[in-house]
């Protein structure tokens, strides 16, 4: 893992990329502008993210709920991922970024699957950023998933009497990543949406109320400062840290 240049820099950033739909509509264009300019934030943000040297980025960019939107919808999404890892896999390999995901990807149209795992396979040794996409995911889901494959004893060697924190932790998708240290949500929106919910407990959060579309490195900026004074006492007084 890179260290971080800065002690006040967060060593995972996740983001909850809102506002798309919102974004387009108002500037009389189709939602589906929206999410074509949006994963140009993404893009944006992954590079200025790295240049930080900040090790961990967690977006999501498709939540198990997303797939009860218009079908039109959901194929322009999973059309813009499979484009995104298609064109950028050498780019990321350039750059030293680790491409991984979260979530239920095996939803995910073949295609895509198949290139999330060539991804992963191409950038398996990156040693910059390790980009995470949640894709298909849900909070609690994925915490469902960890307890019945412990009720249904899928978990190899163990026979549980009583569950550590650290061994739920190990069952969820994020078990090779820390939690995040900073929460973005863009568009004005206060909810976490079913959103790593066990892995944000002590996470700083940071709302504002641009669009991700518009979303820039000042803003990124701004919100790295907002942490940058935010004293962590994970339940502690001050005097103590
Ligand atoms: C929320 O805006 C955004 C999404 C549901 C999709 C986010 C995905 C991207 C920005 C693409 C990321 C992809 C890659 C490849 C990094 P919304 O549609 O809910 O907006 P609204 O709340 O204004 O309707």
């Amino acid at each position: 893992m890179t260290p971080c240049p800065m002690p006040t820099l967060p060593k995972h950033i996740a983001i909850i990329m809102d506002g798309n739909g919102r974004w387009a509509k108002a500037k009389g264009q189709p939602r589906l502008e929206g999410h074509r300019r949006g994963v140009e934030v993404a893009e944006e943000m992954i590079t200025a993210v790295n240049d930080l040297k900040i090790p961990f980025l967690t977006l999501y960019a498709f939540s198990d709920e997303n797939w009860n939107r218009p079908k039109e919808e959901v194929d322009t999404l999973m059309g813009l991922l499979e484009w995104f890892l298609k064109t950028r896999q050498e780019k990321m390999l350039k750059n030293g970024i680790r491409f991984r995901t979260i979530g239920d990807t095996q939803k995910l149209p073949e295609s895509v699957q198949r290139v999330i795992a060539e991804t992963m396979e191409v950038t398996a040794h990156g040693k910059a950023l390790t980009l995470i996409l949640a894709l298909s995911y849900g909070a609690r889901n994925e915490i469902m998933n960890a307890v019945n494959k412990i009720l249904s004893n899928q978990v190899p060697g163990t026979r549980y009497q009583v569950l550590r924190e650290n061994e739920l932790s190990d069952l969820l998708d994020t078990k090779d990543f820390p939690d995040p240290d900073l929460l973005i949500r863009t568009s004005g929106e206060y909810r976490l949406s079913n959103f790593l919910l066990w892995q944000l407990a002590y996470t700083e959060l940071y709302f504002t109320k641009t669009m991700w579309p518009e979303f820039s490195e000042a803003d990124l900026a701004k919100a790295l400062e907002e942490y940058s004074k935010r004293e962590r006492r994970f339940g502690k007084i001050s005097e103590q840290l």
